[in-house]
């Protein structure tokens, strides 16, 4: 069932074109069967919890771009113990793989109580998510083993992104050239991320990686933008199948606090894809070096001042700047792995976790 993979983690990372494929027909084909989301609203609030938090976060960016409506992100958790400002104006837009997580279920009751609609991201049908919410976007990322969240993370990107057009397109924010020339771009992702996928294959460049930075006692993700809550998802994801202590940081706060844990022992992992902050990033990066940091960069092939800094470096292939998170995920998922795999450990399974979390 693992299909020749050593586990499901792995399995499920190369998955992910095809799961982005799916969420993309099943998505489009909804789109043109309904023609628009059944609400009225002003305001958008994001709830979900681990990475599904994430994808929300990045959802945020893609949502305030496509469609200048205003987004919360707030983690499930969070939201049901504070009094949120929402009202029938307000969809609440709940993202989470399972359908069954505890707090997720809990925030969108609150939600409901509040007069606010609700909107269910999610990859299992007829999960309680799914029953409890006004209007269901189904992921099609297929079933998801490996405790670790993967697929169900870039296809719950795929849904946000595609909602996002969605509503600007109502909302007279995005034109409908504009809408084909994003779709068009979101529609080359899943070959560029199987390019990419089948290159790890041959080259194993990450695992070599891995294999260079697995005895690391902690690590620090740093990325900016669309690229920040991608910094966090990698950290998330070492942590939790690896047990190495890591932060994901925006770039920009590493002056106020983390730059002083860095010298020669520590790994910072830089996601700096050629985008409006490249710059900045290339900037972080000589900080770290002038700091004797070991620099992984993930980014796109060019790119030489980068290349002038580390020879560790990550290409990833080029694409819109809102999109590039669905590639630049992709090697963080894989160097987690490998690095969890060379340590021995139970890779689909880490120790206290349990794929969905049902308990608050
Ligand atoms: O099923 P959900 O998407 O609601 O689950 C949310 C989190 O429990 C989940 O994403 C968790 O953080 C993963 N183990 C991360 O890899």
């Amino acid at each position: 069932e693992k299909a020749g993979y050593k586990h499901f983690m792995l399995k499920e990372i190369y998955e992910q074109p095809k799961g982005i494929s799916d969420t993309i027909s099943g998505k489009l084909s909804l789109i043109k069967g309904e023609a628009e989301l059944p609400f009225d609203f002003n305001k958008i609030q994001i709830v979900a919890c681990g990475t599904s938090y994430h994808a929300g976060l990045i959802g945020k960016f893609f949502i305030e771009t496509l469609s200048k409506i205003p987004v919360s992100v707030d983690y499930a958790s969070e939201f049901r113990y504070r009094d949120p400002l929402i009202d029938s104006n307000t969809v609440v837009v709940a993202i989470s793989q399972s359908g069954e997580t505890a707090d997720t279920l809990a925030a969108v009751r609150l939600a409901k109580l509040k007069g606010a609609k609700v909107i269910a991201i999610c990859n299992v049908i007829g999960s309680t998510l799914t029953r409890e919410a006004d209007y269901t976007i189904y992921t099609y990322a297929g079933p998801e083993i490996s405790v670790a969240s993967t697929k169900a993370f870039t296809t719950q990107l795929t849904a946000l992104f595609l909602t996002a057009l969605e509503i600007g397109v109502i909302k007279g924010t995005v034109t409908k050239e504009e809408e084909q020339k994003y779709i068009d771009e979101l529609i080359k992702i899943p070959s560029k991320m199987e390019d990419f996928l089948e290159t790890e294959k041959k080259e194993k460049r990450i695992r070599q990686l891995a294999l260079e930075f697995y005895m690391a006692k902690d690590a620090l993700f740093l990325g900016r933008f669309v690229n920040y809550p991608i910094a966090l998802e990698g950290a998330l994801k070492l942590k939790e199948i690896s047990y190495i202590h890591a932060e994901g940081y925006p770039a920009g706060e590493m002056k106020h606090g983390p730059i002083a844990l860095i010298d020669e022992k520590m790994p910072v992992i830089v996601i700096a894809p050629k985008d409006r902050v490249y710059e900045k990033m290339v900037s972080n990066i000589e900080e770290v070096k002038a700091r004797k940091g070991r620099v992984i960069a993930v980014t796109n092939a060019g790119c030489g001042e980068i290349r002038r800094l580390t020879d560790r470096i990550i290409e990833i292939p080029e694409t819109d700047e809102l999109l590039t998170p669905f590639l630049t995920v992709v090697p963080l998922q894989l160097f987690a792995y490998y690095i969890a795999d060379f340590l021995g450990y139970d890779v689909d399974q880490p120790r206290n976790l349990a794929k969905s979390v049902t308990v608050e």
